[in-house]
This record gives C-alpha cells, sequence and structure tokens, in this order.
C-alpha cells in the first residue's frame, strides 16, 4: 500500500537530491541554506565504512547534527548494514538505501527491517526503505526485492569518491529498472546516483528517473545555488515517467 509520506515524496519528483558531503565542511550550515530556493528537497549523506567500498566518509552523528527542513536520504555502503539501520533512523533519516551486494542473502529481510523502523521526524511519515546496486551488478537482480522495496537506486559509478564520471550503460539499466517497476505495479521510485554533472544532466533527464543525486555538480565551491537550480530545472524539463502502478 502507498502511505502519504510516499505520496508526498512522488509529488516532487523528479527531484534532485543533494550530495551533502561535496559540501564545505567548515560551512556546512551556510551550504545547506545556498540551496534554498532552488528547488532541491532531500539532502543525500553518503555513508561509508572503509569495509564495503575504500572511503571512510561519515556515519549517525553527523546526520543527526544536521538540522534541516530538507528529508534526509541516507545512502549506507557498510558492510553488515542490518546491525547499523536502527541509528540511522534515530538520526533522522527519512530514507535510508542499503546494497544489495551488502547483504545479498538477507535483502528482502534488511528492506522489511527497515520499513519496521520509526521515523523520528514526524509520526506521520514512515522510512523509505531503498535498494542501491552497484554498475556491475545486473538489474534483474533486484526482482526479488519489488514486492516490499520503495526506491531503487543504481549507482552510475562505483561508490568510493565524489567527481568521477558517469559510465554509460547506466542508461540501459535504468531502462531495465522501469521495465522491472513497471511489471511489479507498485509505485517504486526510481534513483539515479553518481557522475551528474551539468554538462549531462539533460541527458539523464531523457532516462526519466524519480531521483538524482548530485554532489560535486553542485557544491563546486562556486556557486551551489546557481548549480543546484540549473539541475533542477534541466530535470524537471525532462522525459516525464510513464508510471503504472497501484494508486
Ligand atoms: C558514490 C556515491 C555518490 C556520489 C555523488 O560514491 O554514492 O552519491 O559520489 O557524488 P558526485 O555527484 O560527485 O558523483
Ligand atoms: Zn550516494
Amino acid at each position: 500500500m502507498t502511505t502519504s509520506f510516499h505520496h508526498y515524496v512522488r509529488s516532487l519528483t523528479p527531484m534532485l537530491s543533494a550530495g551533502i558531503l561535496a559540501a564545505d565542511v567548515m560551512h556546512i550550515g551556510e551550504e545547506i541554506e545556498k540551496l534554498d530556493g532552488t528547488g532541491v528537497k532531500m539532502l543525500h549523506f553518503d555513508v561509508m565504512d572503509g569495509v564495503f567500498c575504500p572511503m571512510i566518509t561519515t556515519g549517525p552523528c553527523f546526520i543527526k547534527g544536521v538540522k534541516t527542513k530538507y528529508l534526509k536520504d541516507v545512502h549506507l555502503m557498510v558492510q553488515n548494514p542490518i546491525t547499523k539501520i536502527s541509528q540511522f533512523a534515530e538520526a533522522g533519516a527519512d530514507m535510508i538505501t542499503v546494497h544489495l551486494e551488502s547483504c545479498p542473502d538477507h535483502i528482502h529481510a534488511l528492506i522489511q527491517a527497515i520499513k519496521k523502523l520509526k521515523n523520528v521526524n514526524s509520526v506521520e511519515r514512515e522510512i523509505i526503505a531503498g535498494v542501491a546496486i552497484n554498475p556491475g551488478t545486473p538489474v534483474d537482480s533486484i526482482k526479488n526485492v519489488l514486492d516490499v522495496v520503495d526506491m531503487i537506486t543504481i549507482l552510475a559509478v562505483n561508490p568510493g569518491w565524489q567527481g568521477q564520471s558517469f559510465i554509460k550503460t547506466t542508461a540501459k539499466k535504468l531502462q531495465q529498472a522501469i521495465s522491472l517497476i513497471n511489471e511489479s505495479e507498485r509505485d517504486i521510485l526510481l534513483c539515479i546516483d553518481g557522475g551528474v554533472t551539468k554538462d549531462n544532466i539533460h541527458d539523464i533527464a531523457q532516462m526519466a528517473p524519480d531521483i538524482v543525486v548530485a554532489g560535486s555538480a553542485i557544491f563546486d565551491g562556486k556557486d551551489p545555488q546557481a548549480n543546484a537550480r540549473f539541475l533542477v530545472e534541466t530535470l524537471k524539463k525532462g522525459k516525464a515517467k510513464e508510471i503504472i502502478h497501484e494508486t
């Protein structure tokens, strides 16, 4: 069943989720303020543990410390996520995405567990539960979670670093994911993450994603506000996704 929070997130799409780890950490509050009026509604937190992928980034303390009106979109690139998801819920996550590769044997149970967590931001919201796949993982491998998952993220780069180049085969994977979502007859959000730039956002918008993550393309140390505005506007002009699912 689709909830009112899910409907709200759907109503925002296509939407840009701002990869906040690319921002100037010495001025994080000011960096977030620069997103005002741009149309951005989500902050994307890339959590990397140095085990699932080489980089170590941040964790629940930082996410909790970011006081914001924006939805907190938490992308967990960590090993053994089942032992960590509740800390991220307590830190204020509105969306928690886990990697299929981090828990292939129990991914269904993991998604169910995320959906049972409380959203501490509001009793009216649940937590949107997402599954992500790396560039080397076939889209078909998520078909057994389509009955429970709220969001699918296709990584367009290998997890680890900001500012990598968009892997071209991602376009085909988006098409495959849209077919699977339509077959599921559920309103599953489709997200693309990594390698998004002002140069390729027009093409990405034609791939009909619901949510697009952009880190370094927004927080380039020059004009985050203009960057975010340009990315949102271009995304909104993209191809509308044909939605065939429950209401
Ligand atoms: C993959 C992460 C990303 C990504 C965003 O490592 O999940 O969210 O690095 O950064 P940009 O937009 O700079 O590719
Ligand atoms: Zn991410």
